[in-house]
This record gives structure tokens, sequence and C-alpha cells, in this order.
């Protein structure tokens, strides 16, 4: 066993720890030239083994504002993973390269997994179904900036809570922060896992409710986080088409929402979310992605204690 502080699941960082990261992570955003020699000569690895935009390009773009350097591979058949290596001997390799690593996996547990192997810090990209802390991160930085606190909200949570990690992972992060309550909504099909209503919502004593329809409940919310029916989850693609448009939303249903709901989405949208609530002010999800980059440089500087 080693001390090297890994990130996991959302609950590996204290509230001290997640507020010093939101709080570096905003004096980033005001004073980037004061950040941007600090990691030179440090290189992050970025090892995906799944699809990704937003999270790879931000980790590689946080890590090049910060005046470090990157390597690593988008698609896994561009490495030796394509003649069998292992994650284990990858980990071991890089991790004597790199002087961090972020990985994303379709495997629940493979970045737990690899902090076995991993002599510098490993940073959960995303786990299969299961957890997404980085994007949690981006969320609760997007929260904090734009409702200025991150306690007394109604949050509504629409889509795939099954398979959807950042909604587990967000869920985790939100229930430790005083006065929120959570509208869960999603077919029945599509309900968030036993384990996070038994052990996070339930056990933390979470005001929360679960519904099927979006309109029921949408003039309640303070924040409205939007996410796609993911079909690379799905064992059965009659299931995904039948499932895959439960909720789209657009104007007419937005202009049922309070004036000052915002709407997040982790990305990518599908049809979950019209292009012409893209022009509505209360649509921030282009924002939370931007902040995505500024958490991201804040959560690298803190895993290898610069500053
Ligand atoms: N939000 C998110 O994880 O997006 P990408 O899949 O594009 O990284």
């Amino acid at each position: 066993m080693n001390n090297i502080k890994h990130l996991i699941d959302p609950m590996d960082l204290s509230i001290m720890e997640l507020e010093d990261i939101l709080g570096l992570a905003n004096d980033i955003m005001k004073n980037p030239k004061e950040y941007s020699h600090l990691l030179s000569g440090k290189i992050l690895a970025t090892l995906f083994y799944e699809p990704s935009t937003r999270t790879r390009f931000s980790f590689e773009a946080a890590m090049m504002k910060l005046g470090g350097n990157i390597l690593g591979f988008s698609e896994p058949n561009s490495s030796s993973v394509s003649k069998g290596e292992s994650l284990s001997d990858t980990i071991k390799i890089v991790s004597t390269y790199a002087d961090i690593i972020a990985m994303r996996h379709p495997k629940e547990g493979s970045a737990k997994v690899a902090t076995i192997y991993s002599s510098v810090p490993i940073i959960n990209a995303g786990d299969g179904g299961h957890q997404h802390p980085t994007q949690t991160l981006t969320d609760l930085l997007t929260i904090k900036s734009l409702k200025e606190n991150l306690e007394g909200h109604v949050i509504g949570i629409c889509g795939d809570l099954k398979f959807g990690r950042t909604v587990h992972s967000l869920i985790k992060a939100i229930s430790r922060y005083k006065n929120n309550k959570i509208i869960l909504i999603s077919p029945e099909e599509l309900t968030i896992p036993q384990y996070i209503r038994d052990e996070i919502l339930i056990k933390e004593n979470i005001p929360f409710i679960e519904v099927e329809r979006l309109e029921d409940v949408i003039d309640k919310l303070d924040i409205l986080y939007m996410t796609r029916v993911q079909k690379e989850r799905f064992f059965n693609e009659e299931d995904y088409i039948r499932l895959k448009d439960s909720y789209i939303l657009d104007q007419s249903k937005m202009s049922k929402a309070k004036k000052d709901m915002i709407v997040l989405h982790p990305l990518p949208r599908v049809n979950e979310i019209a292009q012409e609530v893209d022009k509505d002010p209360r649509a921030c999800y282009f924002k939370q992605a931007e902040y995505g980059m500024y958490v991201r440089m804040a959560l690298i500087l803190k895993l290898l204690e610069v500053r």
C-alpha cells in the first residue's frame, strides 16, 4: 500500500477537499496566467478505452493550460491492448512514463483495479455505468457558480438513471450538502440502482421522490439535470429504441419552468433536449462543459500536490 491520492468515487474527497478544488477552480478561472506554467515538465496520460469528447479533451486542455504535456490513447486498439495486454500491465507501464493518469473504461470497477498497479494518481474518467466523479466536480462547480451555493435546491434528475454514471456520482456528492430535495424522473425500467436509493438517499435522509412524467414536476425545479438514454449499456436494442425518446425537453415544457431554473446536461445529448432550448438563457449545458476544464485543472494540481 502507498499513500497516493486517487479519485475513483466522489466520496474519495472530503467536503473540505471538494471545497478546496471548487475554490481553486474559481481562482484559475479568474487568474489563468498565474497557473500557466505550474506543471512544466509533468505528463498526464489519458487512457480512454471508451469514446469521449468533453472528458478527454478537457483533461488534455487542462494539462496544457497548466504548462504540462500529455500522452495516451483515445482508441485502445491503437495500443498494445489490441494484442491482448492486460489493464494491469498497461497501468504499470504508463505510470512509469506519466505523473498522473486519467482513464475511462467500459467495465465497472476498472479504475479501482488500476490503483492497485499504479505508482501515480489515477483519476476515474468514467467506469461503465458506475461512477464519473470528474463530471460531478464539473456539475458542482457549475451549480455553485450559477446558483451561488450547493444547498437548498430542488434538483430534478431526468432520463436514464439506471445506467447514467454521472447521475450516480452527482447524487452521492449532492447528498452531502444541506436542504436539497431530489426529484428522480425516469421510466420504470431506468430508475436508479437500488444501492443508490438505499445507501445514499435513504441512509442519508435525503428527501426524494420518483416520478415518470417531467411535465408533472418541472415547475418545482431549481435545477433540471437532463441525461441521455445510454445506448451502449443496453443488452437489447429493442429496449433502447422503445425508451430512447422517453423525454424531450422543448420550449413548451420550458415555459412551465421557473424563470431562474437552470438546465444542465453532462452531454453528449441525442434527442432529449431540443435544439430550440439552446437559445433559452436557462440552458447552461455548454457553459457546464467549459467549467469542466477549470475544475479538472484544479483537480490535477491537487492530486499532484502543487500549490
Ligand atoms: N460528459 C461526458 O462524459 O462527456 P464525454 O463522454 O464526451 O466525455
